[in-house]
């Protein structure tokens, strides 16, 4: 029954069946999905991933059925194949071109990760030469940019300012419109924006300090150079300090790619219209910034000094969480498809000790994070809604041991993705993806005619 009390006009049952296939060898067969609606079957394939996940490609249900899916939030909706990023939920695993995290937060600089998410493979020395020459060839900002930061209220958050940048690259670099360019075009963007997104960021933070703004040093590394940008003054000598540096470039690793969450969706939707490069991740960094994705990791240094300063009762914050009368959440605490742990916050868990040890910091929110990681595990409520760190739980207290501040965490994770963002909007361009435009249930008035202004009531 519906909600007016009438019975629902049609019946939709989806089965699956396994059928010999004869286009495949005898043994291979092939699954489709039976959709059974007002008493009719409509047959439609099944795609298997390379990992074995399974869809029912239903691109074709509108056009032979009049029928529509209906997924908010997209929770169990592909929107593309893709070949960067594997992960898998129930397993925690996540692998960037087929490579274990684990592997690549070890072993990888962030720039060689940032080429195997590009262009799917590592590359050898010669190619890393060249990617990352391109890339500090061009990470100065033309100078009329100054003018714009000059401009911003000097609160402005640095993801407000660095989305606004971004965008603002597509005006200095117009030719820069076309995503069909010739190959060579399209890649001297990508070098454009991997090298100035430091800059941009590093910009909005002294900004927010009053400082002078830092040129960027091309003899250091993508890591080094942003550090110096972020902590130098023309008045003494900066000296990178290596641990914060190996810190640093393991947290932009775990950042990097994380297949089709909420901003990587909106870059690529963003880019389906054939906008350019800069403003589909200007849009993709506004996505970033919100409190139930990216932002989280702010969220979560202030939640943990609130429970500091208002005296350490970690059970009272964690029932405040589960009260659904409190829009309280545990920020850094669930995941949309993690579902049993999150295997990047466990390389964080791990690095955030390490690196408090390195540098001899002592910071009391890491005893709250971890007492109130162990209270909320132990918890039915999180247990049984499968409730686990995320890799925004222990990035923050990693971030201020190195020096980043509170406001500044989510501009990092900004830097991180940033591969993962043109690497998915590169193949939706490669593959020639059609715009992005869900549909709808309309459930609005239906149609009446205009009342004009004196017979209204
Ligand atoms: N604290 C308390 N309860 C929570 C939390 C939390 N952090 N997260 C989820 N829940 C509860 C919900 O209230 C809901 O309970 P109900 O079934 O009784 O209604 C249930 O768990 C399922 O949660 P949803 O919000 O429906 O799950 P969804 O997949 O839509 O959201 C999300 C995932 C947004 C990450 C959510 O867990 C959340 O808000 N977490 C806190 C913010 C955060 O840390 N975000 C960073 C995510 S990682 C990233 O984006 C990089």
């Amino acid at each position: 029954m519906n909600g007016h009390g009438t019975a629902p006009r049609t019946a939709l049952r989806v089965t699956l069946r396994t059928l010999s296939d004869d286009t495949f060898t005898s043994t291979a067969m092939s699954e489709k999905a039976t959709i059974i609606l007002d008493g009719k079957s409509y047959e439609f394939p099944v795609i298997t991933g390379s990992e074995g996940e399974k869809a029912i490609d239903i691109s074709k249900l509108r056009d032979d059925t009049g029928y529509i899916t209906l997924d908010f939030g997209y929770k169990n909706t592909g929107a593309t194949k893709s070949a960067i990023t594997f992960l898998d939920g129930e397993e925690g695993i996540l692998h960037y071109r087929g490579y274990p995290i684990e592997q690549l937060a070890e072993k990888a600089s962030f720039l060689e990760v940032a080429y195997l998410l590009l262009f799917g493979d590592l590359p050898n020395k010669k190619q890393l030469d060249e990617f990352e020459g391109n890339i500090r060839y061009h990470s100065l900002v033309h100078e009329d940019m100054k003018r714009f930061f000059e401009h911003f209220p000097s609160n402005a958050h640095p993801m407000g300012i660095l989305s606004a940048m971004v965008n603002s690259l597509s005006t200095f670099y117009p030719k820069s419109q076309d995503p069909h360019r010739p190959q060579a075009l399209v890649l001297r963007t990508i070098y454009r924006l991997i090298a100035k997104m430091p800059t941009l960021a590093a910009i909005s933070y002294k900004n927010n300090l009053g400082h002078p703004y830092m040129y960027p040093v091309n003899k250091l590394g993508y890591v080094e150079n942003f550090l110096h940008m972020m902590f130098a003054l023309p008045t003494e000598e900066y000296k990178v300090d290596p641990v914060v540096s190996s810190a640093l470039n393991t947290l932009l690793i775990l950042h990097a790619d994380h297949e089709q969450n909420c901003s990587t969706s909106t870059v690529r939707i963003v880019g389906s219209s054939q906008s350019n490069l800069y403003s589909a991740v200007s849009a993709g960094i506004a996505a970033l910034w919100g409190p139930l994705h990216g932002g989280a990791n702010q969220e979560v240094i202030e939640m943990l000094e609130t429970i500091r300063n208002d005296g350490g009762d970690i059970q009272k914050w964690v029932d405040k969480a589960k009260d659904k009368n409190d829009p309280f959440r545990l920020f850094g605490f669930g995941h949309r498809v993690y579902k049993n742990f999150d295997p990047r916050a466990r390389i964080i868990k791990k690095a955030c000790d390490d690196v408090l040890k390195k540098m001899g910091v002592n910071d009391p929110v890491l005893d709250i994070a971890k007492q109130l990681e162990e209270i909320a595990l132990k918890d039915d409520y999180f247990v049984s809604r499968k409730l686990y760190p995320n890799v925004d739980f222990y990035s923050g207290i990693i971030y201020r041991a190195i020096g980043i501040p509170t406001r500044m965490f989510t501009v990092m994770f900004a830097l991180g993705r940033l591969p993962g963002w043109i690497a998915q909007w590169k193949e939706m361009v490669d593959n020639k993806e059609p715009i992005g435009r869900p549909r709808q249930i309309y459930t609005g008035a239906t149609k009446r005619d205009y009342v004009a202004l004196k017979d209204r009531s």
